[in-house]
């Protein structure tokens, strides 16, 4: 069966851009035509400016966000990162397989080192590594596939290249994984700024649709995007970046496409309109079932409990491969006691 494999940061508040770009396939395809694994990346919370309370807060609420969106543990695996161990044991081989320059490449480092310089604060280490640990992530569990949004196809790339290293060098070990990404709306763009994704740790709150937003801020939000000059709603991302953003939304929410729906709509407003009602829509039962879930929270802790213990069995395996492999003795098990002793 494909083994699919897939995180999200505890950052800040989950979004419309996560959820659209990939938690929904998660729930809707991935966890029930795959062996689907699903984690809350914590340990990658901490490669920038943290406040420990915040992502212990944040790491919760988006466990409890994953089951409401859908995903069910009786079908797919659920756990927080920083259970297992063998990630951040493979992260250390993975390093002596990467290169620097490699690191020092990747789009979203030089994005955000530029980003944490100017704030005044120095970069993390763990920021330049972080896509080995991502990579680390994906091959401890040799996840065929790795949906996710458009942003991370170079981390996933990234992760391809180290497991063909690896499998050349060593042997044998990882399976080569590839990333896969929804037809439509595999990058949601901010509604402030529509040349700019929809970060959940961005700044910029109105911009930003989460899922927990009530549905009036939900729709005040989207009402007040920003859209491009001109009158006609045309699907054009070079010149009318904000109309095919809320194209894009429109589209993704009610199963549509996004160049047919332009030729829909005569005004802006009447877009913007059934764009808010669809996203209002989609976000309901997320909502509801999140407010059930919150009055449990034993319920969800037992499902990361379970998770953790099923993610370990399934990683420890190829992770002690991979250590044999690259020349590291196995541990000495204790000698039996002899009988009668
Ligand atoms: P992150 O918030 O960076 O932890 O991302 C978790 C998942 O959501 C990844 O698969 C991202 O690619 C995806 N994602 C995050 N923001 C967006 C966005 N604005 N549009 C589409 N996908 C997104
Ligand atoms: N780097 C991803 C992001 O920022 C999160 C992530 C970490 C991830 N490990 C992963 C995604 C493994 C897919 C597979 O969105």
């Amino acid at each position: 069966m494909t083994r699919v494999f897939s995180g999200v940061k505890p950052t800040g508040h989950l979004t419309l851009g996560n959820y659209l770009g990939a938690m929904r396939r998660w729930t809707e395809v991935d966890q029930h035509r795959s062996d689907a694994v699903f984690c809350i990346v914590d340990l990658h919370a901490l490669t920038v400016d943290h406040d420990p309370a915040r992502v212990r807060r944040l790491s919760r609420q988006g466990a409890t966000l994953l089951l409401a969106s859908g995903l069910d543990p009786e079908l797919c695996t659920v756990f927080l990162q920083s259970h297992v161990d063998e990630h951040t044991r493979l992260s250390y081989l993975l390093e002596c397989v990467a290169t620097d320059g490699e690191m020092r490449r990747m789009i979203q480092y030089k994005e955000k080192a530029v980003r944490e310089r100017e704030r005044g604060g120095s970069v993390r280490l763990s920021l330049l590594t972080y896509p080995v640990l991502m990579a680390a992530d994906i091959l401890a569990y040799g996840a065929d596939e790795v949906p996710v949004g458009d942003d991370q196809a170079q981390h996933v790339e990234l992760a391809r290249d180290l497991a063909v290293r690896f499998n050349q060098r060593y042997g044998h070990t990882f399976v080569v994984p590839k990333v896969t990404s929804p037809r439509v709306a595999a990058r949601v763009m901010n509604l402030q700024d529509p040349t700019s994704k929809m970060g959940k740790s961005d700044d910029s709150g109105p911009g930003i649709v989460y899922l927990l937003d009530e549905p009036d801020v939900v729709r005040k939000k989207v009402m007040r995007a920003v859209t491009d000059s001109g009158q006609d709603v045309v699907y054009d991302r070079e010149q009318r970046p904000g109309v095919t953003n809320l194209l894009d939304v429109l589209a993704a929410c009610t199963d549509g496409n996004p160049e047919s729906l332009a030729g829909v709509y005569r005004s802006y407003g009447a877009l913007k309109k059934d764009t808010a009602e669809a996203v209002v829509e989609v976000l309901r039962p997320v909502q509801e079932r999140h407010r059930e879930l919150c009055a449990d929270p034993a319920y969800v802790e037992g499902v990361l409990r379970d998770g953790a213990e099923k993610a370990r069995a399934m990683a420890r395996p190829t992770v002690d491969t991979a250590y044999r492999a690259i020349g590291l003795l196995p541990p000495v098990p204790e000698p039996a006691l002899s009988p009668g002793r």
